[in-house]
């Protein structure tokens, strides 16, 4: 059980075994190792992230069937304050080597927000492809939408991110500097390469989801390249997936239908910037940002993946200790699925899902329980639910 989510850093590699040593070699589950690169950074990032590394710990114990050893990397605001780095030199070519980043989040009052977020985490998301950014939403049993008569299995979304160019591809300058007429050009980017990764991609999840159902966000009507491109690719690659129905939203005019009608919608598709608003509103009409997870993937598996929730370093509650884990549990289990852990990350968001239902939540939802209360009932209802199978 965890005593104390204000731990100092996790430092080191640490490696989290699950064979109870009673076991003989004849008994002992195959099981296989990942290796996992954490970084906690800043704000409530390391608090939501040590949580989910004692939940880990205790699903990989109960379960036996995989370890996970993480090595733990203090890359943050703080370090960058030190050494003028938020990644040391040579640090990606290490990253690279483990099979995925588990990350809390980045962002520091006394740094500005595009220095710490072009410093870290989009200086890991941008050279390894992780082209897909996946953000599942949904109600959990237990919680409550602010959408009025909107229940559990009414609002169950993937929304699919493109996550390498776009309006965030970092194209653009400034001129004229301090001077009255001082211009700044923002260029949004899109590659036919890119939107026929990301458009394929989000069929192929839509495919594999019961409704089998696409929403194509855009914007074509004002923006009439970049966005025209983006649904010239949709309308070709959806050729490949007649199964899937597909349809077509104006990103103004999404905001309302998913407020509006959230049960028509099940995967949807949208640009950097889109997707990255769209999933904020998502969150918070599921309960709250504290339980929105997300996916930064190289479908080609050539660099690995990287886990975060959807939220920031919220400095408002940092150190108190009533951040909500949910969101980086959901993000541990996606995960867990993404390694090829199908099964431990199934049970992992089920016993979430069970611990929210007995009520047990922190304020943003509406509850009293502090993050180590949510983080032991986890731990209590992995224990209790898989303990005996297991062994
Ligand atoms: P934020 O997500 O940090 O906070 C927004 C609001 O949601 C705050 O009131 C906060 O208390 C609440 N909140 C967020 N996570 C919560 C949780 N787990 N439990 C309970 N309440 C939670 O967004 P904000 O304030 O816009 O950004 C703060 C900093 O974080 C900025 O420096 C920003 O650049 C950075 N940021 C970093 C991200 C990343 O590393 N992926 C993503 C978003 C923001
Ligand atoms: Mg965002």
């Amino acid at each position: 059980m965890i005593d104390d989510l204000l731990d100092p850093p996790r430092v080191g590699t640490e490696t989290i075994t699950q064979l109870p040593s009673i076991m003989s070699p004849s008994t002992v589950p195959v099981s296989k190792t990942y290796s996992i690169a954490s970084i906690p950074a800043d704000g409530i990032g390391p608090e939501v992230v040590n949580a989910s590394i004692d939940v880990l710990r205790s699903l990989s114990e109960t379960l036996g069937t995989f370890e996970l050893e993480f090595k733990h990397y203090d890359w943050s605001t703080a370090t960058y304050k030190k050494t003028g780095k938020y990644i040391p030199d040579g640090g990606l070519e290490e990253l690279k080597k483990h099979d995925a980043i588990f990350f809390g989040a980045v962002g520091a009052p006394d740094v500005p927000d595009h220095i710490s977020l072009w410093g870290l985490r989009l200086a890991i998301c941008q050279p390894f492809q992780q082209y897909a950014n996946v953000r599942p939403t949904k109600i959990f049993r237990g919680t409550q939408s602010p959408l009025r008569n909107c229940k559990t299995g009414q609002l169950d979304w993937v929304i699919v991110r493109e996550n390498s160019e776009g309006e965030y591809a970092g194209q653009g300058g400034r001129s004229h500097r301090g001077h009255p007429w001082e211009t700044a050009t923002e260029v949004a980017i899109f590659s036919r390469h890119a939107v026929e990764r990301i458009m394929r991609f989000a069929f192929e999840t839509a495919d594999k989801r019961p409704r089998k159902l696409l929403t194509v966000v855009t914007k074509s009507n004002a923006q009439r390249n970049g966005m025209v491109l983006w649904d010239e690719v949709a309308a070709e690659v959806a050729k490949d997936f007649p199964q899937v129905t597909q349809d077509k939203m104006l990103v103004d005019a999404m905001t309302c239908r998913m407020v509006l009608n959230p049960e028509s919608l099940d995967t949807i598709v949208a640009t950097n910037l889109h997707a990255d608003i769209l999933s904020d509103l998502a969150a918070a009409l599921a309960g709250s940002i504290g339980i929105a997870p997300t996916s930064n993937l190289d479908p080609t598996r050539t660099f690995p993946s990287m886990f975060e929730p959807i939220h920031g370093s919220a400095f408002d509650i940092t150190g108190k200790g009533i951040s909500n884990p949910v969101a980086t549990l959901w993000s541990s289990a996606e995960m867990l699925a993404w390694l090829g852990e199908q099964d431990a990350s199934d049970k992992l968001l089920s016993s979430v899902e069970r611990v929210c239902e007995a009520g047990v939540v922190t304020a943003d939802l509406g509850g009293t329980a502090r993050t180590v209360d949510v983080a032991n009932a986890v731990i209590e209802d992995i224990r209790k639910s898989y303990g005996t199978k297991s062994k």
